[in-house]
């Protein structure tokens, strides 16, 4: 794909792909499953597993087709069913919040804290107490987003989940390699949902992950990801199955591109660093930043707060006057409460995530953006100021 414009995150390429895509068409695997598909997850384990200053964890990984295919299966796990409600981050991209409907249940949404935009402690434990309360029964599960690769507020939010035995499923689709106290994001729920759409921090053209606890459990995801096929010789079907796992090719993308992950990652956080430098001295833009030691994002996107009465420019004049200058930027996500199609579900809200969408843009973050761009999109964003 010809790059003439700066684009916020790009699919970008190792090299080592092609070698695993010929050995599938060499070998005629090209199917939903095979050597490449066994090595990403492998690959995949080993890095989800390892932490810093601590032993690895025993968790274990699915390829899937989506991201959305994840967390879909992740409910299904967590035996969420028509009737039930499962509290879920009202700040983030509708994938997080769809799949809960595939299973005939509520989503409820729960408003973001200041620090890290992502869901609320406070309002957890609120909206947990108030659907017993309204319901006579606890929300099912919990789904929280590590939105634009910052991890949440782990240690609170899982132990408020636990203080009602509430299992948390991790929308990490934004956050591969972003950690929380050395442990990475996905690992600390009881399943962690990962992406690897085109734009993601590595991508398989389309796919994403399902990290579960046992082998057991991912013989069982395994089994409802491939039609829930009963083990006889002829088609026995028992339950109703998704055609969700992921092809043989794609996976070779995916083993390629694990040899470049680390890389990609430092390379996000080092674009995160010029855009650090950059905005300190220019009034009326934050950038959206780790808020303390135990949290290392991904920067998976970077972000900032623009203050209209001191830049003179709301976020949209900037998004716009970027893209003059062929500089791709996108609001914030609306958040889930706000958008018609989960108008009837409920929502606890405290402000926070509808102020952040009325004043926050993402800048181009990914490979393809080096110093030069970062330099040319901090220096437009001068020149508004001066208009
Ligand atoms: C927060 C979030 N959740 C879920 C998804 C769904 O992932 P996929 O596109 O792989 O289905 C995405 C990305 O697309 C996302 O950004």
């Amino acid at each position: 794909m010809s790059q003439s414009r700066i684009l916020l995150c790009l699919a970008h390429m190792s090299g080592n792909e092609m070698k695993y895509i010929e050995e599938a068409f060499a070998d005629n695997w090209v199917v939903p499953l095979g050597p490449n598909v066994d090595g990403f997850e492998h690959d995949l384990e080993e890095f989800v597993n390892s932490r810093e200053g601590a032993s690895p964890l025993d968790k274990r990984v699915v390829a899937l087709s989506a991201g959305t295919a994840a967390i879909h299966l992740g409910l299904i796990q967590l035996g969420v069913g028509p009737g039930d409600e499962v509290l879920c981050q009202s700040f983030t991209f509708s994938a997080s919040a769809n799949p809960v409907t595939y299973q005939g249940a509520t989503p409820v949404f729960v408003d973001s804290e200041p620090d890290t935009w992502n869901m609320s402690p406070e309002l957890l434990e609120q909206a947990i107490l108030d659907r017993k309360a309204k319901t006579g029964r606890y929300p099912k599960a919990i789904i929280i987003v590590y939105l634009y690769g910052m991890p949440a507020k782990i240690d609170e939010l899982i132990a408020i989940a636990d203080k009602y035995g509430i299992p948390v499923l991790e929308d990490a689709a934004e956050a591969l390699g972003s950690r929380y106290r050395g442990q990475y994001c996905g690992t600390f729920g009881r399943y962690g949902a990962l992406s690897f759409n085109g734009n993601k921090m590595i991508t398989t053209s389309g796919g994403g992950a399902l990290i579960v606890p046992s082998d057991k459990e991912k013989k069982e995801v395994m089994f409802y990801a491939t039609q829930a096929r009963e083990p006889f010789p002829y088609y026995q079907h028992e339950k109703i199955g998704y055609n969700y796992r992921m092809s043989n090719i794609c996976a070779g993308i995916g083993r390629g591109q694990m040899t470049i992950l680390e890389e990609h990652i430092a390379h996000h956080r080092h674009v995160h660093q010029l855009y650090a430098e950059a905005f300190a001295d220019m009034d009326g833009i934050t950038l959206h930043s780790n808020p303390e030691e135990k949290f290392d994002a991904n920067y998976w996107l970077c972000n900032i707060l623009i203050d209209k009465d001191t830049t003179g420019f709301d976020y949209e004049e900037l998004r716009q006057y970027l893209d003059k200058a062929g500089i791709e930027s996108r609001p914030l996500w609306k958040p889930m409460h706000l958008q018609p199609v989960f108008a009837a579900c409920p929502a606890y809200v405290n402000g926070v995530s509808e102020d952040l969408f009325g004043r926050g843009l993402c800048l181009p973050a990914g490979p393809w953006v080096g110093d030069r761009e970062v330099e040319y999109i901090v220096e437009t964003i001068k020149s508004l100021y001066r208009r």
